[in-house]
């Protein structure tokens, strides 16, 4: 609110990303009165479109997608003045953008922030376009979607490309599990907190697990997802990056340049998982039919209508080679159309080391810490404890449940508002640093590399279920398994 005036805008302003995640998170911003009086949206798709049309579409978005009560007619007024289809194919430097510069420059005391979301091989030309127009300023900041690229190279070209127009202080690399609510306060928890910091080790913990399940297939996503697969398209990003968190060293200052130095010397302590490791160590699969929330679905292939080897589930025993970490697995999965949606960080500690009470009193369950993501976002301490009823003793496991709902009023989560607004205020703290996209790549290749080898085929596993059984045979091996909800 305290900058003059604000551009925002967005290529790809039409499409599903757009109008389902950034329009929802912008006018919440309007809501809370985040948005500078000055502030246009622009909306850039290579059709054109009408300005009552585009606005019309934008109101059945936040209809279908904010909560029941959101949606206040004063507000929409004001956020609905804001918006501004643009035509522009932005393949062809002509009099659209001309024209659209025209626009942007009607008033130049504004700081523009420019969303690609568009398919990244589009970054580069973008930018190159953007800097030919002089609409590059200063103050201008640039976001982009992942996945940047599909492997290492690819991913540093891009870098490359928008490099030669924005300064990295400039990009916002956006991963919106960053945003998610539980994730901030993960930090929080860590460095706030003598309690737990002080066990944060390989001495008391004896395995982590990030689990990111979803129960969605393809969605209208097709195209993209199956040149993408389960690895680009959560591993890189999402879950390496919640790994970062879990396991980082606590920062002299929660601020962004100290939070990406730590990520990225997790991401250089990853061991690397190449050769038979990879068969060892990684499992692939992909969902055939079956049923999801009682209701049957397809498999795999009959929503694609084709032969395809993409994965839809990932699977990974991983370590970090380092003085804290050395012997703890972190095991990392993702798929979809698995029996619920839930993303979850579990930490399980070590058993105790000394049983005081006889067997009879009860198996004992080793304590664990579960920060979840989605849905119900909250922290759970799983204890062992004393039937109190009871005379003789008998142990059970009992929870401590931290849940955001109940604990602060007026509690919603939305990842994108909140990084828009990190945006805005230019608080890079919650965004990736090119190094460590490029260093996640660089974990990735050889993985990525041999499960697209043609000999390689993904693991069936039927929808519904909580994927492939190699899967568990995964944990199984080293006398673990998986923590599913209840
Ligand atoms: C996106 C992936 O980044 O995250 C999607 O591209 C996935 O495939 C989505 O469905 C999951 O996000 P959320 O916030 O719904 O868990």
């Amino acid at each position: 609110p305290d900058l003059p005036g604000l551009d925002i805008v967005i290529f790809g302003g039409t499409g599903d990303l757009s109008i389902r995640k950034l329009m929802p998170a912008l006018y919440r911003s309007e809501l809370e009165g985040k948005l500078a009086a000055a502030t246009r949206i622009f909306a850039i798709a290579r059709k054109s479109q009408a300005v009552a049309a585009f606005q019309a579409k934008v109101r059945q978005g936040l209809e279908h997608y904010l909560n029941d009560g959101e949606l206040c007619e004063k507000r929409w007024q004001v956020f609905k003045d804001r918006l501004h289809p643009v035509s522009l194919d932005i393949a062809a430097v002509n009099e659209q953008w001309d024209s659209f510069a025209d626009q942007l420059q009607a008033s130049p005391q504004s700081t523009a922030v420019f969303y690609l979301a568009i398919p990244p091989s589009l970054y580069g030309q973008t930018c190159a376009c953007l800097a030919e127009k002089s609409l590059i300023s200063p103050q201008s900041r640039i976001v982009l979607e992942k996945p940047i690229g599909y492997d290492l190279e690819s991913a540093q070209a891009i870098n490359d490309q928008v490099a030669q127009h924005f300064d990295e202080h400039h990009i916002y690399r956006i991963d919106h599990y960053l945003g998610k609510a539980t994730v901030q306060n993960l930090l929080a928890l860590r460095f706030t907190n003598l309690l737990f910091e002080t066990l944060w080790d390989g001495k008391s913990i004896d395995q982590v697990q990030i689990t990111l399940a979803e129960t969605v297939g393809l969605e209208d996503r097709v195209e993209f997802y199956d040149r993408a697969g389960a690895l680009r398209d959560m591993v890189q990003n999402h879950l390496l990056q919640l790994l970062c968190l879990v396991a980082m060293e606590p920062p002299h200052k929660l601020d962004a340049e100290n939070i990406r130095a730590e990520k990225l010397k997790v991401l250089k302590a990853l061991r690397p998982i190449t050769g038979d490791d990879i068969h060892r160590l990684t499992v692939r699969g992909q969902y055939g039919e079956g049923e999801v929330n009682g209701a049957p679905v397809p498999g795999y292939l009959t929503e694609l209508s084709a032969e395809s080897k993409t994965e839809t589930y990932a699977a990974i025993r991983a370590h970090i080679d380092n003085w804290r970490w050395a012997g703890v697995p972190f095991y990392l999965r993702t798929g979809k159309r698995l029996q619920e949606r839930f993303a979850e960080i579990v930490i399980q500690f070590k058993p105790v080391t000394h049983l005081a009470y006889g067997r009879a009193a009860g198996q004992l369950q080793p304590n664990r810490m579960i920060i979840r993501l989605q849905p119900d976002e909250g922290i759970q301490l799983q204890l062992m404890a004393k039937e109190l009823h009871r005379y003789e003793p008998h142990l059970k496991p009992v929870t401590l449940n931290l849940d955001f709902a109940n604990t602060y009023e007026g509690f919603s989560s939305d990842a994108y508002k909140r990084l828009l607004l990190d945006v805005i205020a230019g608080d890079q703290s919650l965004f990736a640093h090119r190094h460590e996209v490029e260093e996640a790549w660089g974990w990735l290749d050889p993985i990525l590399a041999a499960w697209h080898h043609p000999r390689n085929t993904p693991h069936p596993y039927q929808a519904g279920s909580w994927g492939p059984e190699q899967a568990d045979a995964l944990l199984e091996r080293y006398g673990h398994h998986w923590v599913n909800p209840d």
